[in-house]
């Protein structure tokens, strides 16, 4: 399908009184009246890497790895390593926004399509590689998901190095957050003019919701990234610092197994960025393997659930109106015989970025969107 322009959309819409926003939305994202468009990614097959924008070095690495008979988890992990230890990623790991009390707290999830087994960690602090801990819970235990104390404490237990994860940038955002807090509290806005280039806060990070204070950062970010064999083995991962100044203990998607990541080998394997909480809502990750199963190819898959989470947000400081979310999510989603796909909430008429990595090379491609914005 063709990237909707919702002024365009809005129009036809409005030729039909009776039509409302969400069936509009259902109607245009089916490709009703419109030539679908090819996505070079479906027609792909073999071995394959995909992972979000920030993930162009990750997709390069793990796809190196796979070709050289790395398992494709141990590559996925391997791969996002390169971020969650990037300072200037203010979305995962070192570096990463910290929640509203100044502590970076991640989230990570893995699993391995062969043995179908899954490993999360939430809330974990001071660990730089919760991808890795993640890894060591599929391996090392009978259990799914470790939060929190209990996720460090596991990390501990296996020699993971502890290092305070809040870089003075992401001190500064966090800064520039509270004192934007309330124009009542004691937090006073100074404009900080001495910041150092260096560690000046970053603004341009994400579609901050409506109301957001001007200058202050904000993201949903993470990284997700899935990687097939070219004997169609997959492993999955996603790993993420999650909501900028989020409340303590909050867990987004990316450490739900189902929602931010999810991978069966008979299948495909899928991820989610963005708002975790409408990922939660929508069983994302696992909507979208189903989706293939069913016979979507990904980028069919992933507009899928997009359009469910669109149709199915009721809450209204979360939407431009019914059915129109004012939140982004970006789906990826790989199949087992190396088609890929992504697509996105909201985005560009251009479409949304993503990285992939085939035997063509590592390369940035753009995905559709259900909302250009
Ligand atoms: N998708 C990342 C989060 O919401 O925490």
């Amino acid at each position: 399908m063709t990237p909707i322009d919702r002024r365009a959309f809005l129009a036809a819409a409005g030729a039909s009184a009776a039509m409302s926003a969400a069936k509009a939305i259902a109607a245009s994202a089916a490709g009703e009246g419109s030539e679908r468009a090819a996505h070079p990614g479906d027609d792909h097959r073999g071995p394959a890497v995909i992972a979000s924008a920030n993930g162009l070095k990750t997709v390069e690495l793990a796809f190196a790895r796979v070709a050289a008979g790395v398992d494709p988890l141990l590559a996925a992990v391997e791969g996002v390593g390169l971020v969650e230890a990037d300072p200037d990623d203010m979305s995962v790991g070192y570096g990463g926004l910290p929640n509203e009390r100044g502590v970076v707290q991640l989230d990570s999830s893995v699993m391995h399509g062969p043995t179908h087994r899954a490993g999360a960690v939430a809330a974990l602090e001071n660990i730089v590689h919760p991808a890795r801990v993640a890894l060591k819970v599929l391996q090392t235990t009978d259990h799914c998901l470790l939060v929190g104390q209990g996720a460090l404490d596991f990390a501990r237990a296996h020699g993971f190095p502890e290092q305070n994860l809040l870089t003075d940038r992401a001190r500064a955002a966090w800064l520039k957050w509270k004192h934007n807090l309330s124009p009542a509290d004691d937090w006073l806005d100074d404009d900080q003019t001495d910041w150092p280039e260096d560690q000046a806060p970053q603004t341009r990070l994400d579609h901050p919701p409506p109301g957001w204070p001007e200058g202050v950062p904000f993201t949903w970010g993470t990284i997700h990234c899935s990687a097939v064999t070219g004997a169609g083995d997959l492993g999955s991962c996603t790993t993420t610092s999650g909501l900028s100044f989020k409340i303590p203990g909050r867990v987004g998607d990316s450490p739900i197994v189902g929602a931010g990541m999810f991978c069966d080998n008979a299948v495909g394997a899928a991820g989610a960025t963005g708002r975790g909480e409408a990922v939660i809502e929508s069983c994302g990750a696992f909507d979208a393997v189903r989706e293939m199963e069913r016979g979507a190819t990904p980028t069919e898959a992933c507009l899928a659930v997009l359009r469910r989470i669109a149709e199915r947000s009721t809450r209204q400081r979360r939407l431009v109106e019914r059915g129109v979310p004012n939140f982004n999510v970006t789906m990826y989603a790989l199949r087992k015989d190396g088609a890929f796909g992504s697509a996105a909430l909201r985005g560009p008429a251009g479409g949304a970025p993503f990285a992939v990595c085939t035997a063509a090379g590592a390369r940035i491609e753009h995905a559709p969107v259900l909302f250009v914005v």
